[in-house]
C-alpha cells in the first residue's frame, strides 16, 4: 500500500514509519519539516496524491481547549478534503482511550478531531492509544528546575511502537470506523512512572502530585483513561521500555 504518516516526524510517527516500511508498504512523511503543513494545507496535495490510506499523527502541545480544537478541526479539515479531491480510501485518527465525557483542555480538541473524521465523507478509522511510555517524560521536559508537578492520572502506559504497529494495522485491515482500543499491560499512577524516569536518568528532582481542577482534572484521576477490557494490551512494561531506554 502507499501510505501517508502526517507527523511521522513526531513521537509515534517515527515508530509508524518504521513499522509500515518493514511491513513492505511504500510511505510518505507528511510534516512541515518535510515541506507540507496540514494547518495551511501547502504541500497536501502532492503529499496524499495516489495514496491508498493516511493515518494521521500530527500534535500540538498545548493545554488549552481553544488552542487544541482549533489545531486538530484546521488539521482534520485540510487533510480531509485533500484525501477526498485524490480518493484517499482511508483516512486513519489517533486519538486516546477512555476521553469521553472529558470535553476540556487537549482532549477537547482530540474530540472536536474525532467527531469531524466520523462525519466525512472519506471512509474512515479512529484508533484510540493509551499514554504512550515517553508521556511521563514529555511532561518533565516542558517543566525546568529541581522540582516537577505531575497531575493525578490513572493510566495504562503503552510502547509508542507497539501503537505504531497498530496504526498500521489498522490502515491494512480498511475503514471500520472505530478500531479497538490499545492499552499497555499494567495500571500505572504518573506520578510514579515519572519518579522512576527520573531516578533512570539519574536527576535529583523531586516529583509531586497534583490533582487538577475541574472535568479535566476528573478525568484524569477517574481511571476511564486505563480503558476497557476488551482492549487490546500491548506487551512491553514501563519498566522494560525504561531499562532500554
Ligand atoms: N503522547 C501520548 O501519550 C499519546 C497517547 C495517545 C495518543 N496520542 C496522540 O498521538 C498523536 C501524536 O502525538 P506525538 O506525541 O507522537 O506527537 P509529536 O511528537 O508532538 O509529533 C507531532 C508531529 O506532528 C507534526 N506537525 C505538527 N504540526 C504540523 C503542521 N502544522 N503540519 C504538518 N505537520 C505538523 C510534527 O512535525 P513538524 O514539526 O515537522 O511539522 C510531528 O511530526 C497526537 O494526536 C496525540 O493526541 C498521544
Amino acid at each position: 500500500m502507499r501510505i501517508v504518516v502526517a507527523g511521522g516526524t513526531g513521537l509515534v510517527g517515527r515508530h509508524t514509519v518504521e513499522a509500515a516500511r518493514e511491513r513492505g508498504h511504500d510511505v510518505t512523511v507528511l510534516a512541515r519539516s518535510r515541506g507540507a503543513d496540514v494547518l495551511t494545507g501547502s504541500g497536501l496535495t502532492d503529499a496524499v496524491a495516489g495514496a491508498d490510506a493516511l493515518i494521521d499523527v500530527t500534535n500540538i502541545t498545548t493545554l488549552s481547549a481553544t488552542t487544541a480544537t482549533e489545531f486538530f478541526e484546521t488539521a482534520t479539515r485540510n487533510m480531509l478534503a485533500a484525501e477526498e479531491k485524490a480518493g484517499v480510501a482511508h483516512h486513519v485518527a489517533l486519538s486516546i482511550v477512555g476521553i469521553d465525557g472529558i470535553d476540556a483542555s487537549y482532549y477537547a480538541g482530540k474530540l472536536a478531531q474525532e467527531r469531524m473524521v466520523a462525519a466525512s465523507a472519506v471512509p474512515s478509522t479512529i484508533a484510540r492509544a493509551g499514554q504512550f511510555h515517553e508521556f511521563a517524560g514529555q511532561l518533565l521536559a516542558q517543566q525546568h528546575g529541581s522540582i516537577a508537578v505531575m497531575p493525578t492520572l490513572l493510566m495504562r502506559p503503552v510502547a509508542a511502537r507497539e501503537v505504531g504497529e497498530h496504526l498500521v494495522r489498522v490502515a491494512e485491515a480498511g475503514p471500520v470506523g472505530r478500531a479497538q482500543d490499545i492499552v499497555g499491560p499494567r495500571d500505572e499512577i504518573l506520578v510514579d512512572v515519572a519518579r522512576r524516569q527520573v531516578a533512570a536518568d539519574g536527576i535529583r528532582r523531586a516529583v509531586l502530585q497534583l490533582r487538577l481542577p475541574g472535568a479535566y482534572g476528573r478525568g484524569l484521576a477517574s481511571g476511564s483513561l486505563r480503558g476497557t477490557p476488551d482492549a487490546l494490551q500491548g506487551e512491553l512494561t514501563f519498566d522494560d521500555w525504561l531499562a532500554t531506554h
